[in-house]
């Protein structure tokens, strides 16, 4: 076990403020991480801060009519107070601005050119001559050559999904001005992953297999299959950490390259000149958080940059989630589809905890999951009110009737089960979701045992004093773990009970005889109309549409196959089938065995996709099979065919069906 834990936080784009997505995403699984390692009492460092290079800013700025440093500004504040409000406690929430932070980066930068780990080249860009700007391929749109969509970009046709470069596009124009660009000649450094690939990163990422989760994993695997290539990690742009070679005037480092740089300035701030064994001790474990288009970034790229650089941990854990959804669709800043955690904090005074805990309960952690109001209100009424709440204050209320706020003499009942471990476990191995649930389960076994106990039914016969003040007394305990463990999901509420309970830390024992808090009432219900008013807003902001202004990510489509006979495809038995059935494969935790109604007769097949689709909201889904493959043996399960799924470049599984229901056996072709 590590002595040490440095935690970082995917540093939020500071060309507009947080919501809930990038909440669920990374912000709230890192503290509740930070949060849970402090209470066992570990050494642990806890670093953020904003982003605030790329392209996407500059032409914010433009737009607006500011200058960048004054857009990033704006948004650092909003931020920084947002997730402060939100309690997430960094350590240092700092910022790529800084003047420390260019210093480490172009110290950064000048060891790996020194080394000679870049390659120089020298390219033909598009540049516009108004603007006095090279184009990045995103700032270049025209007519797609594959579709005729007009408005493709250089990088990428929304229309059809083409991915290639914007010298295809027809007739390119600059998105900053409207003009014709010009080609111009530029030398660019560039990173060769290919070359690191085979000398550094296939072994590295093999050994972390066991770490990561699988979709980190898979999706890194997928990146690696694919072949990496070089990458210019410094651009033609005046918005950026400039690169320090005498030859490379007007130059900025590729905001990819400068960014994550900003965990070690954060670091240095944070610990001064004790960083260094925040990142180069052995007995130091790094954890990332982020989200999963943030995967490559943190799995190949950073590790690349760290290991050419020499001296450098790398990452133990990158338990990257996967995305939110919000009401049944995607959040998309462009089109205001989303909840922004200022207004939120705006809109619903001193409830963080309970936005705490509504997203800590949906966390993306295998799949994307979706956020909607009503499942908030659900969450709120029917679990914090009526079920944490309301057992503590049952508790505060009864022992202020029967003793006077004091805690009576009484003994532990043996009869609630202790889940403690288990809460604990959970959280050790990043599954938050259900180390919430734990927590939960402390306050229902609490809430049953007073209920079958009934003191108020026992304080009619004296005989009874000594049961009471034993249910009491266990209660109090219960109380007492719950403010504990609030401590890593509800931090405001932890310091409720800690006041209820009138003590200074949940380290001390609480004395037979201490006096009680009076009874104050944690959460209150969330009324239809407040979230009446939510939903309207969602709604209303919807209908704005505005350019997407995310710095691109440029994820890989997988690339198209050689072409292949009609007879090659004829050879193909592909039909539609019905789950019938399906469960998990013991001891595989990737495996489904599942069995399939194909028409003619069942079949039995198993499927790696356990970690994507739960057994039950799978049975009775209509799918596409491909029924002749040749069978193989599975954990010693004989599995025929395959179950055809679409994955996305991020490694989202979908099935594939018809769009109506069609009888099984029906021939795909
Ligand atoms: N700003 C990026 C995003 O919002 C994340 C940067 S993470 C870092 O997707 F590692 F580069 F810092
Ligand atoms: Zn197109």
């Amino acid at each position: 076990m590590a002595k040490r834990h440095l935690i970082t936080c995917a540093l939020p784009y500071a060309n507009g403020p947080v919501h809930i997505g990038h909440i669920a995403g990374c912000f709230l699984p890192s503290d509740i991480h930070n949060r849970f390692l402090r209470m066992q009492g570990k050494e642990v460092l806890f670093v953020c801060g904003t982003d605030e290079h790329g392209v996407p800013i500059t032409l914010k700025a433009k737009n607006e009519g500011k200058t960048p440093q004054q857009v990033v500004d704006e948004n650092h504040i909003i931020i920084a107070k947002g997730l402060k409000d939100f309690g997430i406690h960094f350590d240092t929430f700092s910022r790529t601005t800084h003047k420390l932070h260019h210093q480490t980066a172009q110290d950064f930068f000048k060891t790996l050119y020194d080394k000679g780990v870049f390659v120089e080249e020298v390219t033909e860009q598009f540049y516009d001559e108004e603007a006095k700007q090279f184009l990045a391929d995103r700032y270049i749109v025209g007519t797609c050559p594959n579709c005729a969509y007009e408005n493709a970009y250089g990088d990428q046709c929304e229309k059809c999904g083409r991915t290639s470069s914007p010298t295809e596009l027809v007739s390119p124009k600059s998105a900053l001005t409207g003009n014709t660009p010009i080609r111009k000649e530029t030398k660019n450094w560039y990173l060769p992953l290919d070359k690191m690939q085979t000398e550094f990163l296939n072994d590295w990422v093999a050994s972390m297999k066991s770490k990561w989760k699988s979709s980190v994993y898979g999706q890194c695997n997928s990146w690696l299959k694919e072949g990496l290539k070089p990458r210019a990690m410094t651009r033609d742009l005046d918005w950026g950490v400039p690169v320090p070679l005498t030859d490379a005037e007007g130059k900025v480092m590729y905001v990819w390259f400068d960014a994550p740089i900003g965990y070690i300035t954060a670091t240095k701030e944070a610990a001064g000149d004790d960083w260094q064994k925040w990142w180069m001790d052995a007995d130091t474990e790094m954890t990332h958080f982020l989200g999963k288009d943030n995967i490559v970034f943190h799995t190949i790229i950073f590790p690349a940059m760290l290991h050419a650089h020499g001296g450098f941990n790398l990452p133990t854990h990158v338990p990257a989630n996967e995305f939110l959804n919000l009401e049944g669709d995607k959040i998309s800043t462009s089109r205001d589809h989303a909840i922004w955690l200022h207004e939120y904090i705006q809109d619903f005074p001193n409830k963080t905890d309970e936005l705490r805990y509504a997203l800590t309960s949906i966390l993306p952690e295998t799949k994307d999951s979706d956020f909607t109001w009503a499942d908030y209100q659900a969450k709120v009424n029917n679990e914090l009110v009526a079920i944490l709440g309301n057992f503590i204050n049952r508790v505060i209320v009864l022992t202020h009737k029967y003793y006077g706020g004091k805690v009576p003499q009484g003994a532990l009942s043996a009869s609630i089960p202790d889940v403690s471990t288990k809460l604990e476990e959970a959280l050790s191995i990043f599954n938050q979701r259900q180390g919430l649930e734990f927590y939960m389960e402390i306050a229902r076994n609490g809430n049953k045992y007073l209920q079958d106990t009934e003191p108020w039914k026992l304080i009619k016969d004296e005989a009874n004093a000594q049961k009471i003040a034993d249910c009491l007394y266990t209660c109090l305990d219960q109380v007492k773990k719950l403010g504990k463990y609030a401590q890593i999901f509800l931090p405001e509420t932890s310091t409720k009970i800690r006041k209820l309970l009138r003590i200074d830390s949940y380290d001390v024992d609480i004395q037979v005889g201490h006096v009680l808090g009076d009874p104050v009432l944690l959460f209150q219900k969330i009324e239809d109309e407040i979230i009446a008013e939510q939903v309207q807003k969602l709604k209303k902001g919807k209908s704005n549409e505005l350019i997407d202004e995310a710095e691109p990510k440029n994820m890989p489509i997988a690339p198209l196959k050689p072409e292949i006979s009609f007879d090659d495809f004829v050879k193909l038995d592909i039909r539609v089938a019905t789950i019938v059935a399906a469960e998990k494969v013991k001891k595989a935790d990737r495996l489904l065995h599942i069995t399939l109604n194909i028409g003619l007769e069942t079949r039995t097949v198993v499927s790696g996709i356990a970690e994507h689709f739960k057994p039950e909201d799978i049975i009775g889904k209509q799918v596409t099979y491909l029924a002749n493959l040749a069978p193989r043996k599975l954990k010693g399960i004989e599995s025929s065919g395959m179950i055809l799924l679409a994955e996305d470049a991020t490694g989202q599984l979908t099935f594939v069906n018809p769009t109506d229901k069609t009888a099984e056996g029906s021939v795909i072709a």
